[in-house]
């Protein structure tokens, strides 16, 4: 296969010819168009776009849509939601509407903490190190990133603790400096590691010449300065009770609203106890976390692994969500660490995020953190729902009708037709093929 060096350096045309011409077999200038087609037609606009990543050719559409009637703490929102997967919204706007008719959803921010560390080698007797620490090198620390924390300070932030942690147990000479922060209403990332980066420098300089170590006490190797993604101090739950009784029946699944309860609840306490069932459970979830976090321009990867990580928490990975009916209530709940932001990165560059946090009324992190883990259990509420009453596949292949139509290139009347016909029968995609192959050929036939 072909390589290039100075890839980045190629403007967006030659980027575009050089990749077609190598790795892609339709016609060059047809290509061209296509990535052409997907630009903005505001070159001001592209240009933004362009800034937030690297070799950018184009852009890549997603859908953008909301999921209304979300009653949480007493406040009605419409959450905006980016997904490529059908139903997510659908079940989303479902959960909040089966709630908001039994006084909707309670949320709570527990608590806002982030962390970070130093991670260094050092080799001496810890006691020194420690005493060293305690005596001075915190206080040297302190003043050197006071410059950094400064502002974050006057917004009522900045760096909570300081620690130094012997990990010689598990690794050999090995250390943390770990720090904990409150980065008030911004996700904080380029904070903490500037003022870990920060400690890292003034930790190796002092060390140097701290007057009581001599050898290879005066050098500590710093492997590594970065925040953890990992904030089980950031948390947030939401929850939702009603009688059991006002659950309603179910139908459509012969369950009355005590056998539902009943039934829902096993499904909750089998995703505590099987990691398959709480890998695509928790999936579920995050489906509709990951929308609001993305359409608010936050970072995705970060809230995914830190979820899964506090999953685990109790060293077997579980369902995050919890159900118990007590007497004759039923209460549904989520707890989890959601580390967002509302100021700085993508949220107010984005134009979209930008108008998603409007559309939430500008919320605060916290606010923000529990509109989203209000959002994931609606959506675990659904999917749960679905799965023990009718089964997903009913509602899921309806929502995918349009996606096989589209595939076989179905024009809009053909939809149409689709659409009534697949009302009452099941959806795959050969029914779908035979239906298009058979109304076309009487077509043809007329
Ligand atoms: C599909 O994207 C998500 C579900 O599988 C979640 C679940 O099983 O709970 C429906």
């Amino acid at each position: 296969m072909q390589k290039i060096k100075g890839f980045s350096k190629l403007s967006k045309t030659d980027k575009i010819a050089w990749l077609a011409k190598h790795f892609l077999t339709s016609n060059p200038l047809d290509i061209a168009r296509e990535f052409s087609s997907y630009m903005h037609s505001n070159a001001e606009m592209q240009k933004l776009f362009d800034g937030i990543s690297e070799n950018t050719l184009t852009n890549f559409y997603l859908p953008y849509g909301v999921a209304p009637n979300f009653v949480i703490n007493g406040r009605t929102y419409v959450v905006p939601m980016v997904i490529e997967e059908s139903s997510v919204v659908a079940a989303a706007a479902a959960g909040a509407k089966f709630w908001s008719d039994r006084g909707g959803f309670n949320a709570e921010v527990i608590s806002t903490t982030k962390v970070g560390h130093v991670h260094f080698l050092w080799r001496g007797d810890s006691e020194k190190l420690f005493h060293f620490f305690d005596t001075e090198l915190k206080e040297a620390l302190l003043a050197e990133v006071k410059h950094l924390t400064a502002n974050m300070e006057s917004r009522g932030g900045g760096l909570r603790t300081l620690e130094l942690i012997d990990c010689t147990e598990l690794e050999p000479e090995y250390f943390q400096l770990k720090a904990t922060f409150e980065t008030m209403d911004a996700m904080g990332a380029n904070f903490i590691n500037s003022v870990l980066e920060a400690f890292a420098e003034c930790l190796t300089e002092e060390v140097k010449h701290y007057k009581d170590f001599s050898g290879a006490e005066k050098n500590a190797e710093v492997v590594m300065s970065i925040l953890s993604n990992y904030t089980p101090e950031c948390l947030v739950k939401a929850w939702v009770e009603c009688k059991v009784s006002d659950l309603g029946g179910f139908p459509e699944a012969n369950l009355t609203a005590q056998q539902f309860a009943r039934k829902f609840s096993t499904a909750i306490r089998i995703a505590k106890h099987d990691v398959y069932r709480a890998t695509t459970h928790n999936k579920g979830i995050f489906n509709g976390i990951d929308a609001v976090v993305l359409a608010t321009g936050n970072d995705f990867r970060a809230i995914e692994a830190c979820g899964h990580a506090y999953a685990s928490k109790n060293g077997q990975y579980g369902s995050l969500s919890d159900c118990e009916i007590v007497g004759d209530t039923f209460r549904f709940s989520i707890t989890l660490p959601l580390a967002v932001g509302t100021v700085g990165g993508l949220t107010k560059l984005h134009p979209l995020a930008k108008r998603s946090l409007e559309m939430l009324g500008n919320p605060s992190a916290k606010e923000l953190m529990m509109i989203i883990a209000t959002v994931g259990l609606a959506q675990n509420f659904s999917a749960v729902k679905a799965l023990v009453t009718s089964g997903i596949q009913k509602g899921h292949m309806k929502m995918h009708l349009t996606n096989i139509l589209r595939h076989f290139g179905a024009t809009d009347t053909e939809i149409q037709l689709a659409t009534t016909y697949f009302a009452d029968k099941t959806v795959s995609f050969s029914s779908v093929r035979d239906f298009l192959n058979n109304s076309r050929n009487l077509a043809t036939e007329k």
